[in-house]
């Protein structure tokens, strides 16, 4: 059933765009939400081999991270200072239209040399959407909207004189002019592990980010998707989250994540946990992003530490080979440390991972043979 990929495993990071890391922990952190941090962050990443960064969209958070930079400027400006690095933007059907995100973004990516991709995210905080005046749909009713949303902006991007006629968005010979120079249209990235999540990415996304969770659980998820996917004739790519603590040994890096969820802000945490019940958690099926996830879980906000990619390099590298060989496309990092630990991730695991991947394509060349 898996299909596996012959393709170099890609590497994306978080852009820190939003203050307080990517940990809700009052552990000492040298990563910064800053823009001129951010720039060295991504050149830093594009020079040792990230080929995607993630901005992140909030509007308010409740769980700590008290100050947010919006996700498509912030993409544009960080685009602006590197060179191949794709970006992309997390963008909230709701507070975005279709019409508009369509224009902004044909624009973005004319200005950067076809460097722009967007992550459509279904919203899972109520009162971030009470708070911006947003109607504030239903779990599956928030992922018919997507799946609107994601069919206009390509229709848009692909057709002259593009109409729509959909429960939530109606609109009529709209002619998009320039149309966006990536064909055939910008990468349309999504986030979200609920059954709702999961069958819109196997009817329109061309990416599928999830959750972290351990290679058993990926492997359910890649299964079910890509079924779906070949029974809709459509092409899924999967994306999964990781928070990676890479330490010249096994005890350095659990003493760090042991740190992490020692100094975890307790209320935060369970402010977030609460937020959540009202998302993933709250999903009719009872899948969600945040369905099963624990008080240790949610000390990474998109369970990173279940992945386990915590350790040695050797142990990280082959932790990925692992997920790559049971159909994962990508891995979507975050580091506590965040220039220091790409640089030492792009010097240490990668080429490890690489040396796998080769050795494990001559093996399958050879019994081929
Ligand atoms: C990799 C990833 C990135 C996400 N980024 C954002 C974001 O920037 N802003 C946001 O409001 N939600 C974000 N989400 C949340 C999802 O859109 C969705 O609301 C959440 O995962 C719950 O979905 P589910 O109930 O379908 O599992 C992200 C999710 C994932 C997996």
């Amino acid at each position: 059933m898996t299909q596996l990929s012959s393709q170099p495993i890609k590497f994306a990071y978080w852009v820190p765009n939003v203050s307080g890391g990517l940990v809700v922990s009052n552990i000492e952190q040298r990563t910064d939400w800053s823009y001129d941090y951010n720039v060295k962050l991504a050149q830093a990443a594009e020079a040792n081999g990230f080929e995607y960064a993630l901005t992140q969209i909030r509007f308010t958070a409740g769980y700590g991270a008290e100050n947010q930079h919006e996700s498509v400027s912030f993409s544009h400006a960080l685009l602006a200072k590197t060179e191949k690095i794709k970006v992309i933007a997390a963008i909230l059907p709701g507070p975005w239209k279709p019409v508009l995100a369509a224009k902004q973004l044909a624009t973005i990516d004319y200005l950067t040399n076809g460097r722009i991709a967007i992550n459509v995210v279904s919203g899972w905080f109520k009162g971030e959407f009470d708070a911006i005046g947003e109607e504030w749909p239903e779990h599956d009713e928030r992922y018919v909207r997507s799946e609107e949303f994601i069919r206009s902006i390509k229709g848009i991007w692909t057709t002259d004189h593009f109409s729509f006629d959909g429960k939530y968005y109606q609109f009529k010979d709209y002619n998009l002019k320039p149309k966006p120079i990536q064909k055939p249209y910008i990468e349309v990235f999504q986030g979200g592990s609920s059954r709702a999540a999961r069958d819109m990415a196997s009817r329109v996304s061309d990416w599928y980010f999830t959750n972290g969770n351990t290679v058993e659980e990926i492997q359910k998820q890649v299964d079910d998707i890509r079924a779906k996917a070949k029974a809709n004739n459509h092409q899924v790519k999967i994306g999964v989250n990781a928070f990676i603590i890479a330490r010249d040994t096994e005890q350095e890096a659990q003493a760090v994540l042991q740190e992490i969820i020692d100094q975890a802000n307790i209320e935060a945490v369970n402010a977030f946990d609460d937020a959540t019940r009202q998302a993933g958690a709250a999903s009719p099926e009872g899948e969600g992003n945040w369905a099963k996830s624990t008080f240790e879980d949610l000390v990474q906000y998109n369970d990173g530490f279940k992945t386990n990619l915590i350790g040695t390099p050797q142990q990280i590298a082959e932790r990925i080979v692992a997920l790559k060989n049971v159909g994962v496309d990508l891995i979507l990092s975050g580091f506590l440390h965040f220039i220091e630990e790409v640089e030492y991730f792009g010097e240490k695991v990668l080429p490890l991972v690489r040396e796998l991947e080769l050795q494990q394509q001559v093996q399958t060349t050879a019994k081929s043979a």
